[in-house]
């Protein structure tokens, strides 16, 4: 921690998702001022709700209104996020989405939506943030990927191209702040129990569960564990890596 005055602050955009949640718990119970983005005004009465399930759990947890597709929003959240606690210790680039489609099949929508929310969205919500953190000589910065970023998935060319993306920039960002205590990692779950796995057909997740040597999902709270030790003070020495928490579906 910087101080006993002062507590680490940690935003997990798409908090509230399933990875999300587990995640922000995790930094919760471990002390530490955790903030949730939310997509859209729209959004904000759900945002409310979960937070206060969160609350009935003995966690508080606040929110910020960021649409990580949008670079506005985000360098507003950001403004908003940095004015409230003058600082950010840990960023979990979270929030994802799937259109899944085979390609003859997908749209340029499906495409670019998909680019625009994975891909887009790390850098829209890491660069209004990146110089605060290299003032303040530590950062953590956690880029949430997926299995299907390293080995590709049918009927997912969008959103392995976009995960695949992503631990190319956790590779370049990491070498250019590395002097300065700031460490960008790669997690990349494997498929977790979360409503987005959930929505896949079943028939689908049948067949990818048979490629699942542990023979089973993984609960959240697997992947929230490998986010949290990354983040964690004592981990300055890890940067520019790609954890994989996948139940020894890819090896690599
Ligand atoms: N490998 C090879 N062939 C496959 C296949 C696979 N994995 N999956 C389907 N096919 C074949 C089917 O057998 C079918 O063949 P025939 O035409 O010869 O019968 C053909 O491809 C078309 O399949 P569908 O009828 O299923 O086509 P569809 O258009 O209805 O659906 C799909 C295609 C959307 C890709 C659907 O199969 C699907 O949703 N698959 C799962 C995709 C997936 O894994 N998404 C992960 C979401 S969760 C996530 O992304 C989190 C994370 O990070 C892990």
């Amino acid at each position: 921690m910087p101080d006993s005055e002062t507590t680490r602050v940690a935003l997990v955009t798409g908090g509230y998702g399933g990875l999300g949640t587990a995640i922000c718990k995790s930094f919760a119970r471990d002390g530490y001022q955790v903030v949730s983005t939310y997509r859209s005004p729209e959004r904000k009465e759900h945002a409310l709700e979960w937070q206060r399930t969160m609350a009935s759990d003995g966690l508080s947890i606040e929110l910020v209104c960021m649409d990580v597709s949008d670079p506005e929003s985000c360098q507003q959240g950001a403004k908003e996020l940095l004015e409230r606690y003058g600082r950010l210790d840990v960023l979990v680039n979270n929030a994802g989405i799937t259109r899944d489609s085979v390609m003859k099949k997908m749209t340029v929508k499906q495409w670019h939506d998909v680019i625009h929310t994975n891909l887009d969205g790390v850098f829209n919500v890491t660069h209004p943030f990146l110089n605060q953190m290299l003032e303040q000589g530590f950062g953590r910065i956690v880029n949430i990927s997926s299995v299907n970023g390293q080995k590709g998935q049918f009927g997912q060319v969008n959103y392995s191209a976009a995960k695949a993306g992503i631990h190319g920039f956790t590779k370049a960002l990491a070498q250019e702040v590395a002097r300065k205590g700031v460490t960008v990692n790669t997690v990349s779950p494997g498929y977790a129990a979360t409503d987005m796995v959930m929505s896949v057909p079943e028939e689908a997740r049948e067949k990818i569960l048979s490629q699942v040597p542990i023979g089973r999902l993984a609960q959240p709270e697997e992947v929230a564990r490998v986010v949290r030790f990354l983040a964690d003070d004592e981990s300055a020495f890890i940067t520019g890596a790609d954890y994989s928490v996948n139940g020894g579906m890819h090896m690599h």
